[in-house]
């Protein structure tokens, strides 16, 4: 059956016996794990190696059971059956949605072909392509222009082209292949080229110029920077003839790119052989594991890739063949729509209790919020209740010492994913601390958190403790604050590649329930527009500067007056 007619969800039976029940429970999860000793078992779900304990959220059987109905309702199982299949669920862009055929292992059967294109064919060899190029890089048989080996592989890119590189590679610091680092650039401010090229040597220095529409101002402009930065800095070292040919020979050792758009590589200077592909059923933000990947295939090698995307698989498989009721990013996702649209909740922390998933949380507000960010329907009409919820974080035990007392004393409703690892990279014991296990009291805080946060503190047991009694309002926790704790056995390729498609297909199932296109982002548009048309008010043009409204005007005039010349 087709997905392309949009199911208003609130207008659905499921909605408004979900709000009634809302009405009369009354969230008390003291009581319901005293009354139900099964609870936390009935809660939990495993997904791949991730294991998924639902049972402190705000949610009764019956809680689940209405949300299930409305996924039902408004056909989440087509959506998603649509998605793997290759419809058209972009509906806006008129294309494919298909990351997902980005992990599929090379000889899955059937093979998956999409508008005539052989998915898998095109998949793998690109994949080979990236690989054979990565161990290139990695055997320093890749060499710059004056022949040494490559030591720093700069990244430039923007919003998918930065953000999920980064994550994983920070992600994956241990696996990281020593006498190899990467860099990435991705803000338009000179000041991010010029920090990151900061004490490079240029002979030991790869860009990957990564931009799915290669199109980009920001990476177009930063790659232009980098590429000016390389001829100066080799001229000055004496090892680059002052000529076009030798500056072409700089780039085409120096120089890679990644794009679903090859003519512009080439129209940009870089060898088209030296150009690694990808399609415009890729999403930017659904793309790290694509060629967009390629610093990191070089960071951490194809093998430790190829194990990554087999994490990504491995939920793909869970979330298409599980049963609703067991399905994880099925339950989270409408676990969410639950929070955002019946209880009223306006964000969503993410806290990793994992130092190298830093980044995670930058990661998830692109993933989430540009693809949920929507007002209308995937047909245009517009929608009559909230959506994309804001996601933020930080990583434990930082938050922590932040901002968890908003979540745990304020007057908002926050749901929270915190994250952890069973095996730390690092097992450090603190020998003056009794010989402490680190790991272990960075894990209590983890247990402590989500148990505070789920029971609280009655005003009796603040009594108990001997609180002068003016003080004891302030020092109660009203427990019942939502949390899902995500436990993985470590931070393996395979767990972060888990840990994102867990949240691809969450996002997934949220603007599947609204009705909603989580592939476009129309939104980013104007901005980008406006931008292009402000720049000569910024280099003298008079009528450029003219045609601005009153505010941005006096804004640029001031900007204009201040900037030292
Ligand atoms: O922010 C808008 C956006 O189009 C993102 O979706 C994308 O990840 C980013 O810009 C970068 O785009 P590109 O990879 O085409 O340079």
């Amino acid at each position: 059956m087709s997905s392309s007619t949009p199911v208003d969800p609130t207008g659905t039976a499921a909605f408004a016996a979900l709000q009634t029940h809302h009405a009369e429970v009354r969230p008390d999860l003291r009581a319901w794990f005293a009354a139900d000793p099964q609870r936390a078992e009935r809660f939990t779900f495993d997904a791949a190696d991730l294991h998924v304990d639902l049972s402190k959220n705000l949610v009764t059987e019956e809680t689940v059971r209405l949300l299930l109905q409305l996924a039902e309702e408004t056909r989440v199982a087509d959506r998603l059956a649509a998605m793997f299949a290759g419809e058209h669920i972009n509906t806006t862009e008129d294309r494919a949605v298909l990351h997902t055929a980005l992990r599929r292992p090379a000889g899955t059967t059937p093979a998956l072909t999409v508008d005539g294109q052989d998915v898998d064919t095109d998949v793998q060899a690109e994949l080979t392509k990236m690989y054979a190029f990565a161990e290139k890089v990695r055997s320093g048989e890749w060499t710059g222009v004056t022949g040494k080996r490559i030591e720093t592989v700069v990244n430039i890119g923007i919003g998918g082209s930065d953000l999920g590189p980064v994550m994983v590679y920070e992600a994956l610091q241990p696996y990281v292949q020593e006498g190899l680092s990467c860099r990435f650039v991705s803000n338009i401010d000179p000041t991010d080229v010029a920090e990151k090229t900061r004490g490079l040597d240029p002979e030991t220095t790869l860009f990957i110029v990564a931009s799915k529409t290669f199109g980009t101002l920001e990476t177009l402009t930063n790659a232009r920077l980098a590429r000016t930065w390389l001829w100066e800095r080799l001229s000055a070292a004496g090892a680059l003839a002052d000529d076009d040919e030798a500056r072409r020979g700089a780039v085409a050792k120096h120089f890679v790119a990644v794009s679903t758009a090859l003519d512009k590589v080439e129209a940009f200077g870089i060898d088209p052989a030296n150009a690694f592909g990808f399609w415009d059923w890729v999403g930017g933000r659904y793309s790290v594991d694509s060629t967009i990947g390629t610093s990191l295939a070089i960071a951490v090698g194809p093998e430790r890739f190829t194990e990554f995307l087999a994490g990504f698989h491995a939920i793909d498989e869970h979330t298409r063949t599980t049963p609703f009721e067991r399905n994880v990013p099925v339950l989270m996702g409408l676990l969410n729509v639950f929070y955002v649209n019946v209880v009223g909740a306006h964000t969503h922390a993410v806290l990793p209790y994992a130092q190298y998933l830093h980044r995670f949380p930058a990661y998830l507000q692109q993933l989430t919020m540009e693809s949920n960010g929507k007002s209308v329907r995937w047909d245009g009409s517009p929608v009559t209740h909230e959506t994309g919820e804001v996601f933020w974080g930080e990583p434990g035990t930082n938050g922590q010492h932040a901002f968890y007392q908003l979540i745990h004393q304020g007057t908002r409703i926050i749901p929270a994913d915190f994250i952890a690892v069973a095996t730390p990279a690092h097992p450090l014991v603190d020998g003056d601390g009794g010989d402490a296990d680190v790991h272990a009291l960075f894990m209590a805080n983890y247990f402590a958190q989500t148990k505070a946060l789920a029971f609280g503190k009655t005003a009796e047991e603040v009594r108990a403790e001997g609180t002068a009694e003016e003080i004891v309002p302030a020092r109660v926790f009203s427990g019942n604050r939502p949390t899902t704790s995500i436990l993985a056995p470590a931070l393996t390729p395979s767990v972060v590649g888990q840990l994102i498609a867990l949240y691809e297909h969450i996002t997934f199932v949220q603007g599947a329930v609204w009705g909603i296109d989580s592939f476009d982002q129309w939104g980013v548009e104007l901005g980008k527009k406006l931008a292009l048309e402000i720049a000569p008010a910024l280099t003298g043009d008079a009528d450029a500067l003219a045609d601005q409204d009153p505010s941005t005007g006096a804004l640029i005039r001031h900007y204009l007056q201040r900037r030292a010349t």
